[in-house]
């Protein structure tokens, strides 16, 4: 019987998303190869695929071509969180516009589907809610997330003009906001920078009066979603929400981890940052409907196992999360 394994690349895949990505790529056995510059990413994340010989670390920054062999591609690569993308937000445009035009160009010249991770920050402060696809944002062109919004806003409009203009097979996924194990420490992020206090002890901030809402899914759904995407009939292209509908507040997720860690920590309230979105959940009719994918994970269930990763991680004293770290 003829091997049908493919070689898949996955951009951004000593991330967090990208290297649960990968586990599951390997498992099912593909190959795969990881191309990271490793500006938020980590060795540690995939140090477990070390000697395996179905996987490869290519360390390259998406901003400069890249000529390689591959069967489809993963478009990842992009910091994620605000205190990563605001570090140096002209390289976040960058890696967003010029590292998407690197990965089509390679996409187009092996002829190759490619897959990019937007997000549900294309919709930017949204004034239809929840989001369905349709919807076209109300994003801040000139704010300090435009870095990252207004960069995959492009990056979206790149994927689909190599979709009419070159024929591309494209898949756009926007994603909403994610958790799990492997999260970075201190990316400032609500799921982990709560969990962290809560294991420390410490107060849980809380931004405005925590009346803002979100949505939060398991990483593990969310890559079976990224993979539903990529292995869909070719004329389903997306843009495709890939998100959990279970909404909540920001007061209502602190007081959960505080239950669900045991601890005496308190809350204690600050500022709203600029252009921080009051509503966040996402219409997944589309992918329930195309991709016959939902979320599975409880809420509950993907919180407890983030607070044992922490917490494993935060009494072995280890800080993976460095802007540019190593392992
Ligand atoms: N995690 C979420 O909640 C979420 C939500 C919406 C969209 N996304 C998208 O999913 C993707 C992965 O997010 P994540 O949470 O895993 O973030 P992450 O920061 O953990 O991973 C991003 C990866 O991309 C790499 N990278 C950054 N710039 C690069 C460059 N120029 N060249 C090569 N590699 C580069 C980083 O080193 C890192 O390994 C991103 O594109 C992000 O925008 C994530």
């Amino acid at each position: 019987m003829l091997d049908q394994h493919q070689r898949i690349i996955v951009t951004g895949g000593a991330g967090f998303v990208g290297s649960h990505l990968t586990d599951k790529l390997l498992a099912r056995g593909d190959e795969v190869i990881c191309v990271d510059n490793y500006y938020t990413g980590s060795k540690r994340n995939i140090l477990h695929h070390i000697g395996n010989p179905m996987y490869e670390m290519m360390r390259h920054d998406v901003t400069f071509p890249l000529y390689i062999e591959a069967d489809n591609i993963f478009h990842l690569a992009c910091p994620a969180a605000p205190i990563h993308y605001q570090h140096d937000p002209v390289q976040t445009l960058k890696t967003s516009v010029h590292g998407s035009i690197n990965m089509l160009g390679l996409a187009k010249r092996l002829g190759i589907r490619i897959l990019q991770a937007s997000t549900s920050e294309v919709y930017g402060d949204p004034n239809v809610h929840p989001q369905e696809e349709s919807y076209w944002g109300n994003v801040n062109p000139i704010g300090i997330r435009s870095c990252y919004d207004e960069g995959k806003r492009a990056a979206e409009t790149l994927f689909f003009d190599y979709h009419r203009q070159h024929g591309l097979e494209i898949k756009v996924a926007r994603i909403f906001n994610t958790f799990g194990p492997r999260m970075h420490v201190n990316d400032g992020r609500v799921v982990s920078n709560f969990i962290i206090q809560a294991l420390r002890g410490e107060p849980i901030t809380i931004f405005g009066e925590g009346l803002q809402t979100r949505s939060f899914c398991y990483v593990d759904d969310l890559v079976n979603g990224l993979i539903a995407l990529m292995d869909s009939p070719a004329d389903v292209t997306g843009p495709i929400n890939l998100g959990n509908p279970h909404e909540l507040t920001i007061r209502e997720l602190a007081e959960s981890i505080i239950d669900l860690t045991g601890s005496a920590s308190k809350l204690t309230f600050k500022d709203l940052p600029q252009d921080d979105p009051m509503q966040r959940r996402p219409n997944i009719d589309k992918a329930r409907e195309l991709l016959n994918w939902q979320p599975t994970v409880a809420f509950e269930d993907g919180v407890r196992k983030t607070i044992d990763y922490f917490d494993t991680l935060l009494s072995g004293n280890q800080h993976p999360t460095k802007p540019n770290g190593q392992v």
